[in-house]
């Protein structure tokens, strides 16, 4: 808890271009959250050297992610939107927990041996102790909460382990954390293969919108969207492209799915695509703008970046040293 408001923790890695399925599922939800929680929305720098990077585009990623947040209306004043790199205590408290978590435990993470497989030539320490750093995250903020993916759920069951296994020898240090269920966004599917998720990872870049994409680019996508032979917009799980392209259209719009099929009744697929392309750029453009006007504030965003790390700073530093003091380092002499 902080003051009288539970903590709510997520980590993101920026790699790779966001989703109007990560903008419509999760981002846009988030806003409201910190009228209840005290968020912390961390870029996980840290986390993305596991595979190789380019630093400068690491950087440039890094910056355009914390800045897509901040113009999606996550208030940087009421959440603490910052850099893992920026505050040493979750390398710090990585360490320790890396003395709390086993082997055979990280060798059956499904994500290691998956990114193990993919990049065999780097399979190095750091992407094998990902789940420790992770946990450091998580535990540093001593959080309730964390609104996770299914992918990242093992990883969380991890946490949950080592914060018990922790607290089992030392006393209650750690909040044992648990996942966010809350109200949960649209699910937005693939414009290409409707039975897949739009993911910022698909080889096929007409599958996903990304949150920049010119309004150009937006029309394009959702005009070639993958539909059927059906010839008739209704919203049922045998049209799944259609039904996808009403999701779209019902979360931009906020209108529900059955007054989107009752407005286009008698309409053709081509009509309703345009319509869709038009609804997700009336939102996306906006967001759009945004991120430009907040390019242009350097000093602005440089101030967020520093005030916002010396307060993830000051949280992280309680939960470490208590930690330190737990496993027996000399206290510091003032
Ligand atoms: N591993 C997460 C992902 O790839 C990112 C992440 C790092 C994270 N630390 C976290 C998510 C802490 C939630 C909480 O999506």
């Amino acid at each position: 808890m902080i003051g009288d408001k539970k903590v709510l923790f997520s980590g993101m890695q920026a790699t790779g271009n966001l989703t109007l399925g990560n903008y419509l599922g999760a981002l846009k939800n988030w806003i409201s959250l910190s009228d209840e929680y005290e968020c912390f929305y961390s870029v996980v720098d840290m986390h993305s050297i596991t595979v190789r990077q380019n630093p400068a585009e690491l950087r440039k990623r890094a910056r355009a992610l914390l800045t897509l947040y901040i113009a999606a209306g996550l208030d940087p004043k009421k959440n603490c939107i910052y850099y893992q790199s920026h505050v040493s205590g979750h390398a710090e408290l990585a360490w320790i927990l890396n003395c709390f978590t086993y082997m055979g435990e990280l060798n059956r993470m499904t994500q290691f041996k998956d990114k193990s497989a993919k990049h065999a030539d780097n399979i190095n320490a750091g992407l094998f102790t990902y789940p420790v750093l992770m946990a450091a995250d998580i535990l540093l903020y001593q959080a309730d909460v964390v609104p996770v993916g299914i992918d990242q759920m093992q990883h969380l069951e991890l946490t949950r382990d080592v914060a018990q296994r922790f607290n089992h020898i030392y006393g209650n240090v750690f909040t044992v954390p648990e996942a966010y269920i809350g109200k949960v966004g649209a699910k937005i599917m693939s414009l290409q293969e409707p039975a897949k998720k739009m993911s910022k990872s698909d080889e096929n870049p007409n599958a996903s919108i990304y949150l920049m994409d010119e309004p150009d680019v937006i029309m394009r996508k959702c005009k070639r969207a993958v539909t059927d032979s059906e010839a008739q917009i209704l919203y049922r799980k045998e049209q799944p492209g259609v039904k996808n392209l009403i999701d779209i259209y019902s979360a931009c719009t906020g209108k529900t799915p059955d007054e989107v099929v009752k407005e286009f009744d008698g309409r053709g697929y081509g009509d309703f695509k345009v319509a869709v392309g038009e609804a997700v750029v009336s939102v996306l453009k906006p967001l759009q703008d945004e991120v430009e006007r907040l390019n242009q504030d350097k000093a602005y965003i440089d101030g967020i970046i520093k005030e916002n790390a010396e307060k993830a700073n000051y949280y992280a530093m309680k939960t470490l040293r208590k930690v330190q003091k737990k496993v027996g380092f000399p206290e510091r002499v003032r």
